[in-house]
């Protein structure tokens, strides 16, 4: 992928190893915010910068792997990346993860970001099924996977356990883009 603008003045373009530092506040910022991930603030463990850069250098290698970010005026606010698996049985199918920093969400960035991770699979025709996990309190980004087409296939009953009283279902969603 090359990049392209949106209406927002919002460039999306492939990660490159100098996002490193800013990936890394990006996530660091929404872990602090403990309400969408496993691991709880002090679980966090964090990569140092020149992990980070290596791991971009080892994503941009692989064609199984993608990270595509958004950068508004030169600043990355936000970010998805793909996975999938070298198992033979497998390798058909991978799962994302996506983050925006908290002040530019609800814009339509997060929709841009996997509209691009979605074409970027279109175009790896080994890849068949993009799948995802998600809080089932989650609703913002549950709605942004609906609207994009991805589809419940299950979900883990209380797999997470937010505090005494409150519990998340890991809602498990998938969409087919061969
Ligand atoms: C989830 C996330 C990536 C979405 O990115 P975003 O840029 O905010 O998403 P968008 O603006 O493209 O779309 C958000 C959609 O949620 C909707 N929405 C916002 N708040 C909502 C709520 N409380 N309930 C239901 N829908 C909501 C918006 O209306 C919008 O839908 P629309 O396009 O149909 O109007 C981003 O909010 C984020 O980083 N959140 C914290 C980390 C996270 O949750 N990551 C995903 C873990 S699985």
């Amino acid at each position: 992928m090359t990049g392209g603008m949106n209406h927002q003045n919002c460039l999306i373009r492939t990660v490159k190893p100098g996002d490193a530092e800013a990936l890394l506040a990006i996530s660091t910022s929404i872990i602090s915010e403990g309400a969408y991930f496993i691991r709880v603030p002090e679980e966090s463990e964090e990569m140092s910068p020149d992990q980070q850069r290596e791991h971009i250098q080892k994503v941009l290698k692989n064609d199984r792997e993608t990270m595509i970010v958004a950068e508004i005026d030169g600043e990355v606010v936000g970010s998805v990346d793909f996975r999938s698996h070298h198992l033979k049985r497998l390798a058909h199918t991978g799962s994302i993860s996506m983050s925006v920093s908290e002040n530019y969400r609800n814009m339509g960035i997060g929709k841009n970001l996997l509209k691009a991770l979605l074409d970027w699979a279109e175009q790896h025709p080994h890849i068949e099924k993009v799948s995802l996990g998600v809080f089932s309190t989650n609703q913002r980004a549950i709605s942004l996977y609906k609207r994009l087409g991805f589809i419940e296939e299950g979900r883990k009953i209380k797999e997470f356990k937010l505090d005494d009283n409150h519990y998340a279902d890991d809602i498990l969603m998938y969409k087919f883009v061969q």
